[in-house]
C-alpha cells in the first residue's frame, strides 16, 4: 500500500551503502527541512541518521517498492551500476522524484565510447581515442601509438569497477593490456578504446544538474593508487583532498580555471546530452587531466565521486536538500552561488584518508574489530564504507572500510587532524596511506 508524506518535511531515500552515502545521509541530516531518512541497504554508520532496509542497491523493484512503502518523497542514488540499470527511470514511472540520471543519460559512465561521442559532438577537450570489437586490430593500434608516442592507455567500454583502465609504456605492455582487458570484458561483448596518454597532474571537478543549469561543487584530487607516492594498483580511491589546487598559483586562479572546466567541460555536456534528448539530471562528475594545453577530459562519472563526495561536501555552503531538489526540479539556475563563484567555505580545507582491509584491492580478511575515539575532535567526521555490527560491536565488513575526514582553515591543519585521528582508530592491520594531502 501506497502511502503519501504531505508534509513539507521530505522524507529521504538514499541508495547506497559506502562512505559517499553516508556523507551525503550526513549532509542531508543538517538540513532544517529534512523529514525521516532511508537507506538501501546502507551501513551502521549511516545507521545512525538513517533507517536502513535490507534491500540491496541494485534491487529495482525492491527499492520502487521500499520507496514507496516509506513514503519517500525523494531518492538519492549513490553508486553507478543501479543507475545504469535503469533507477531512476523506474522511480520516474511511479512518480517517484529522483536524483540520478535515466540509465539512457547514465551512459556517459557506462560506455566511455558513448562519451566520447559526447565530447566529440560537444567539442570538449580530451585524449584522441579509437574504438574496437576485434582484439587482433586493437593490439596493432595500441602496439603502434605506444611505439610512436612514448606510451598509451587501454580502456575497457564497459562498468569495471575502477579496473578497466590500463597505463601501458612500451608496445608490450600495450599488447598485453589489451590481451588482459579483451579476457575481462569478452564474455560481455565490450569494446576496448586506444587512446592518446595524457600527462598532468588530475583533478575531480562535480557538478549537480537540472538537465539544463549546474551546480559546480569544489574541485577534489584523489589518490587511485594503493601505495604512497601513488604506486601499486588502482583501488576505488585511498585518499582525498578539497579543494584541489587547479593552478600552481593564488586562490583566485584556481577560481578563474574552474569557471574555465564549467564553461568549456560541463555545461558543454550537460548542453549536448540536452540536445540529444538524453537530458542529465543527478550529479556529473568529470575525471581531468590539468595538462599543458589546457584542462582535458579522462572520464565523465553519472554520479558522485568516492572518496571526493566525503571531502567535498563538508565544504558546501548551502543546504544540500535544497540543491538536490532544486535539481529533481529544474531549478539549479535559482539556487545561487556554486564553487566557481563563491556558494562553498572556501577559507575552508578538507582531507580523507580511508582506511583500507589490509590486503585490499587484493584479497582480505574482514570481521576485524574496530575501535574509534570517542568524541572525535571538532572539525572530523567518520565516514564509514565496508563496516558492520557483530553482536553491537563495530567490525570490518569490505575493503575500504573508514573514510577519516578533517576539515581545517588549512591544507596543512586538516592533514594534520585526520591523520592524528587515523592513528587513534584501533584497527589492526589497517592499510591506509601516509601521504594524502602531501603530495
Ligand atoms: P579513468 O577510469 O578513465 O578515469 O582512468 C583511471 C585512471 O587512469 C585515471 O585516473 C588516470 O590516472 C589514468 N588515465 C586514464 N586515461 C588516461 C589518459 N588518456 N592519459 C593518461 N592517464 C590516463
Ligand atoms: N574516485 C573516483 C570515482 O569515484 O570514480
Amino acid at each position: 500500500m501506497t502511502t503519501r508524506n504531505p508534509s513539507s518535511r521530505p522524507n529521504v531515500l538514499i541508495v547506497g551503502s559506502g562512505g559517499r552515502e553516508h556523507a551525503i545521509a550526513w549532509r542531508l541530516a543538517q538540513s532544517p527541512r529534512i523529514g525521516r531518512i532511508f537507506a538501501a541497504p546502507g551501513n551502521p554508520g549511516i545507521g545512525r541518521l538513517a533507517a536502513c532496509a535490507p534491500v540491496g542497491a541494485t534491487d529495482v523493484a525492491g527499492l520502487v517498492k521500499l520507496a514507496r512503502e516509506a513514503a519517500c518523497n525523494l531518492v538519492v542514488v549513490g553508486p553507478e551500476a543501479p543507475l545504469a540499470a535503469g533507477l531512476a527511470d523506474a522511480m520516474r514511472a511511479q512518480g517517484i522524484t529522483v536524483f540520478g540520471p535515466s540509465a539512457a543519460a547514465a551512459r556517459i559512465e557506462s560506455s566511455k565510447h558513448y562519451a566520447k561521442g559526447v565530447m566529440a559532438r560537444a567539442g570538449i577537450p580530451t585524449a584522441h581515442c579509437e574504438a574496437f570489437t576485434d582484439l587482433g586490430r586493437a593490439r596493432d593500434a595500441a602496439r603502434a601509438v605506444a611505439r610512436e608516442a612514448g606510451g598509451v592507455v587501454v580502456k575497457l567500454d564497459c562498468l569495471a569497477a575502477g579496473k578497466g583502465v590500463v597505463v601501458a609504456g612500451s608496445p608490450e605492455e600495450a599488447a598485453r593490456a589489451v590481451d588482459e582487458l579483451g579476457a575481462m570484458g569478452g564474455s560481455q561483448g565490450c569494446k576496448i578504446l586506444v587512446e592518446e596518454r595524457l600527462a598532468g597532474p588530475e583533478a575531480s571537478v562535480m557538478c549537480l544538474s537540472d538537465g539544463v543549469d549546474i551546480w559546480v561543487l569544489p574541485p577534489a584530487r584523489d589518490h587511485k593508487r594503493a601505495l604512497d607516492g601513488d604506486q601499486g594498483p588502482n583501488t576505488g580511491g585511498m585518499g582525498a583532498v578539497a579543494p584541489a589546487r587547479l593552478v600552481a598559483d593564488a586562490m583566485l586562479a584556481d577560481r578563474a580555471m574552474l569557471a574555465a572546466i564549467e564553461r568549456t567541460i560541463l555545461r558543454p555536456a550537460i548542453e549536448q546530452m540536452a540536445a540529444e534528448g538524453t537530458p542529465f539530471v543527478g550529479a556529473l562528475f568529470a575525471g581531468l587531466m590539468l595538462t599543458s594545453e589546457g584542462p582535458k577530459v579522462l572520464e565523465f562519472n553519472c554520479r558522485l565521486g568516492d572518496p571526493e563526495t566525503q571531502a567535498v561536501l563538508p565544504l558546501v555552503d548551502v543546504d544540500l536538500l535544497d540543491l538536490v531538489e532544486a535539481a529533481c526540479h529544474g531549478q539549479l539556475g535559482r539556487v545561487g552561488a556554486s564553487a566557481s563563484s563563491g556558494g562553498v567555505h572556501y577559507g575552508l580545507h578538507s582531507t580523507c584518508v580511508v582506511m583500507a582491509s589490509l590486503g585490499y584491492p587484493g584479497h582480505y580478511e574482514m570481521g576485524i574489530p574496530i575501535c574509534v575515539p570517542d568524541p572525535l575532535p571538532t572539525g572530523v567526521t567518520l565516514f564509514h564504507a565496508g563496516t558492520a555490527l557483530d553482536d553491537g560491536k563495530l567490525v570490518s565488513a569490505g575493503g575500504r572500510v573508514i573514510g577519516v575526514v578533517g576539515v581545517a582553515s588549512s591544507a596543512a591543519e586538516s592533514r594534520r587532524l585526520t591523520y592524528d585521528v587515523v592513528g587513534r582508530i584501533g584497527f589492526e592491520g589497517a592499510h591506509y596511506r601516509r601521504d594524502i594531502g602531501a603530495i
